[in-house]
């Protein structure tokens, strides 16, 4: 077992943050968790699991030991009357898994697809875009104890999928008291995805698709090359400049609070939602604030979505974002945001 000693992070955070990792160690198995965890000097030191760093905010060095997630492979696991079941490792890439189901004629994850990081981190924050979360499609995960060793196998119920929530975002006493934040680590993942496939429409922006194309009945294909035309023009790509998605998640809100900020600002951009609660665009309310293109230091809102705020530093030398700028900006939106709307704007990735 090779633990490594002051290891760069900026490499392994899509905010590409310059933070270290006192020691990490690479996770390539189920049995490379086992041995960890028997190990008489790490066994039982306090651990940070570490996905595809696309949804944290480091605001310095690691101090817990960091397990980077390695585990791949790809599978089909079973076929049922109704669908495809298949399974990814934890270390598989997103994007890839999503273009990869598709090859092989499993559809149903192309509205999710170029969102950033890992199979095994899309669970904890059940990721979602265009219509689709990932609890729509999801069957069951298969994870490990970090204290006891033990693999258990949860279904959607048991993860508690939320809004960009889950039990893995939460502690002991949080979530109705079954929190498994930094008591898990997730091994694989399992989708259901439908042999009767139908397109997932209703999105502005995939509407706007349909009429350029004339097409009103898109393949998953299209769907799938929309989805990514779209992505590409609106957010930055991590691998050019450093994000970590919507920075902020939209705010939900009574259609009293609602008439109110109506009242004030008519062209609010909100959705009304089954449960007769309405959610507001947080992007729009960012930028109504006049944050859009403004920095801090060298953390800075996106100049063509509000809701993402990015490293504008070059990454040379050590020429970045820290964690703090982001966060101090990240709460200087938050406060004029409330100043302005009354909306208390929740951080969407985890601050470490
Ligand atoms: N808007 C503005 N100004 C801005 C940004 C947005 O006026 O600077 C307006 C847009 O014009 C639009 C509305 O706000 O009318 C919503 O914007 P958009 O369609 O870009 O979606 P979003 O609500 O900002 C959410 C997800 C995205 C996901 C898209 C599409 C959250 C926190 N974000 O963004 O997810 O891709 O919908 O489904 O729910 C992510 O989680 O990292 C992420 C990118």
């Amino acid at each position: 077992m090779l633990v490594e000693k002051n290891v760069p992070l900026q490499a392994f955070n899509t905010f590409h943050i310059v933070a270290k990792a006192h020691r990490l160690v690479h996770i390539a198995s189920e049995l490379d968790v086992h041995e960890l965890l028997q190990h008489p000097a790490w066994g039982a030191e306090p651990k940070f699991v570490l996905g595809g760093g696309s949804n944290i905010v480091l605001t310095g060095d690691v101090k817990p030991l960091v397990l980077k997630v390695e585990i791949m492979g790809r599978r089909l696991v079973q076929e049922t009357a109704k669908a495809f079941i298949v399974e990814a490792g934890a270390g598989e890439n997103w994007h890839d898994f999503v273009a990869w189901t598709l090859a092989q004629g499993y559809a149903g994850l192309e509205n999710m697809a170029l969102i950033p990081g890992t199979v095994g981190a899309s669970p904890v924050q059940n990721v979602g875009a265009y219509g689709v979360e990932l609890q729509d499609r999801f069957e069951a995960l298969d994870a490990a104890d970090l204290q006891t060793g033990q693999v258990f196998t949860l279904d959607a119920a048991q993860c508690g999928f939320g809004y960009r929530d889950s039990v893995f975002k939460h502690g002991a006493s949080g979530h109705q008291g079954v929190g498994l934040k930094g008591r898990a680590l997730i091994l694989r993942v399992r989708f259901s995805l439908p042999k009767l496939w139908k397109p997932v429409l209703g999105y502005a922006d995939i509407d706007k698709k349909m009429l350029e194309h004339s097409c009103t009945h898109p393949t998953a294909q299209q769907m799938f090359d929309w989805v990514c035309e779209i992505r590409r023009a609106k957010l930055p790509d991590p691998a050019v400049i450093g994000n970590a998605g919507s920075f902020f998640k939209n705010p939900t809100v009574t259609p009293e609070q609602c008439a109110d900020i109506i009242a004030r600002d008519p062209k609010v951009v909100h959705y009304r939602l089954a449960d007769g609660s309405v959610k507001l665009a947080a992007g729009w309310l960012i930028d109504s604030c006049g944050w859009r293109g403004k920095s801090v230091g060298l953390a800075g809102v996106y100049d063509k979505q509000a809701l993402v705020l990015v490293n504008r530093g070059s990454g040379h030398d050590g020429d970045s974002a820290s964690g703090g700028e982001v966060m101090t900006l990240a709460r200087a939106i938050q406060t004029s945001v409330y100043e302005r709307f009354g909306i208390r704007l929740e951080i969407e990735p985890v601050v470490v």
